[in-house]
């Protein structure tokens, strides 16, 4: 006999209720809370009781667990393989995430078809066979064990892989899938929940890796409740400007590996490559000295990237200064602002200023700092920096340059790419490093500024 219970879910945060309300308590959104038919069916199966009636419930002792490294697929991207730590395992479940046409579809389709010694069922939820296999054509690539379904109900998607066995499963995207057993629509919260979790067991029992794609709402979360993100075992988001030809995927969790890595990608029209020299083409100036630009040394994860920074400061207009960043956050320019301001004695309250970091990235490595600060009186002054110059240093509240961490691997990085000095921190130890750059160690805004100066 069939149960129908019903219950209430916040179709943004996630949250079930027991009753209907026009505001969720838990995250305060109005109007979000929808009732959702849960129908329970005595008799339900999971993917692997479909068939045979078997359940595999097991008991490991941990000394007996083997745990391979080598097991890690290697995609053919390896700015890929580096976010995800060295690789797909085995029985991965991943959420990739990102605004609609970014590239999510393109990358997982051409990291697919690029594998060709493994066999793939791709689902698609929400284009054709047709416009696929268009897509493919674009990126030109053939693999003959690559098998398309628009099926979206987990139950017909579990009866392909039975008669596919693939080694790996793409879905694409999360939002559209359905569970027979659940009578909402496909997208609510507790579709996506049970659909995940059916996946989840799958590929745990057979060691599969399966990759989800999840749309991402304006505020810039996954669509559906944030427990997606729990129940996975990696979460990337895939980002960049769409008018900007750069892909940045980063890890915001992975159970296999560090968070901090990023992986870049440029999407040209025949889909995508990866980058694997981003500070050539990150950094603009090159010949040419313009002022308000300065280049940082900064760290993604453990890879050290050089940026440009840059600035324009103006004197306000109207009655309030404005205060503009892209890829760089306000709040922390507010506190660089006020510390140019009260501790190296920079008048700058009564100004415009207007941040960017060059290539559509997100920095948050407060060595960015040092940078910032002078690209932001370079402005000021209309005096330029030299094109030969680099900096990596925090600024703390008082004013002092604090010292950051690699700073072999910084300096190491910015003479390879033919920097000539560099400005760190005076507190900033370093051991072991021959090197012909000269190395300028500063520990106060005004000091290192008068060092600047004396060259101009
Ligand atoms: P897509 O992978 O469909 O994005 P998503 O799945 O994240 O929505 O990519 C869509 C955009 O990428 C589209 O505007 C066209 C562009 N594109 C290229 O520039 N080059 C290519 O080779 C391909 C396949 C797409
Ligand atoms: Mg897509």
């Amino acid at each position: 006999m069939t149960k129908i219970k019903s219950s209430f879910f916040c179709q943004s945060c996630g949250t079930q209720h027991s009753k209907w309300m026009g505001q969720c308590s838990n995250c305060g959104a109005w109007n979000t809370i929808i009732e959702e038919v849960i129908s329970k069916n005595e008799s339900r199966k999971t993917w692997r009781n479909n068939n045979s009636g078997q359940v595999f419930e097991n008991i490991f002792n941990l000394n007996e667990v083997v745990f391979n490294e080598e097991k890690r697929v290697k995609t053919n991207f390896s700015e890929f393989n580096r976010v995800l730590g060295g690789g797909i395992m085995p029985g991965a479940v991943m959420l990739l995430g990102g605004e609609p046409g970014i590239g999510k579809s393109t990358l997982l389709l051409q990291m697919a078809l690029s594998l060709k010694d493994y066999s793939f069922l791709y689902i698609s939820g929400e284009e054709s066979i047709q416009q696929i296999k268009q897509r493919a054509d674009r990126i030109n690539l053939q693999n003959n064990n690559f098998y398309l379904s628009t099926d979206t109900n987990t139950q017909k998607i579990f009866q392909s892989i039975e008669k596919i066995k693939p080694n790996f499963l793409i879905i694409d995207s999360i939002q559209t899938l359905t569970t027979s057993y659940i009578d909402s629509f496909a997208g609510s919260i507790s579709q996506i929940k049970e659909s995940t979790s059916e996946l989840i067991k799958f590929a745990k029992e057979s060691e599969t890796p399966v990759f989800l794609i999840g749309h991402i709402t304006k505020d810039g979360t996954i669509a559906g409740p944030k427990l997606l993100e729990h129940m996975v075992d990696v979460v990337l988001q895939f980002e960049g400007d769409k008018e900007n030809i750069f892909r940045i995927i980063r890890a915001n969790k992975n159970r296999f590996g560090n968070t901090s890595e990023l992986g870049i990608f440029q999407m040209d029209s025949s889909g995508i490559k990866e980058v694997t020299n981003p500070s050539d083409l990150l950094i603009t100036k090159k010949d040419n000295d313009f002022s308000g630009s300065t280049i940082g040394v900064t760290m993604e994860g453990i890879r050290p990237l050089l940026i440009e920074t840059q600035s324009l400061v103006s004197s306000a207009v109207y009655g309030t200064p404005q205060r503009s960043t892209t890829g760089f956050d306000t709040k922390r320019l507010n506190m660089l602002l006020a510390v140019l301001e009260k501790k190296a004695g920079f008048k700058l309250a009564i100004k415009d200023v207007f941040l960017n970091i060059t290539g559509g990235l997100k920095i948050t490595d407060p060595a960015i700092d040092l940078a910032i600060v002078f690209a932001i009186l370079s402005s000021d002054k209309d005096l330029f920096i030299p094109s030969d110059y680099c900096f990596s240093g925090e600024i703390g509240l008082s004013g002092e340059i604090r010292p950051v961490n690699r700073i072999e691997q910084r300096i190491t990085e910015a003479e390879k790419l033919g920097y000539n000095k560099i400005f760190i921190s005076k507190y900033n130890n370093i051991s072991n490093l021959k090197t012909e750059i000269e190395i300028v160690k500063v520990s106060k805004i005004n000091e290192a500024w008068k060092k600047i100066l004396e060259v101009n």
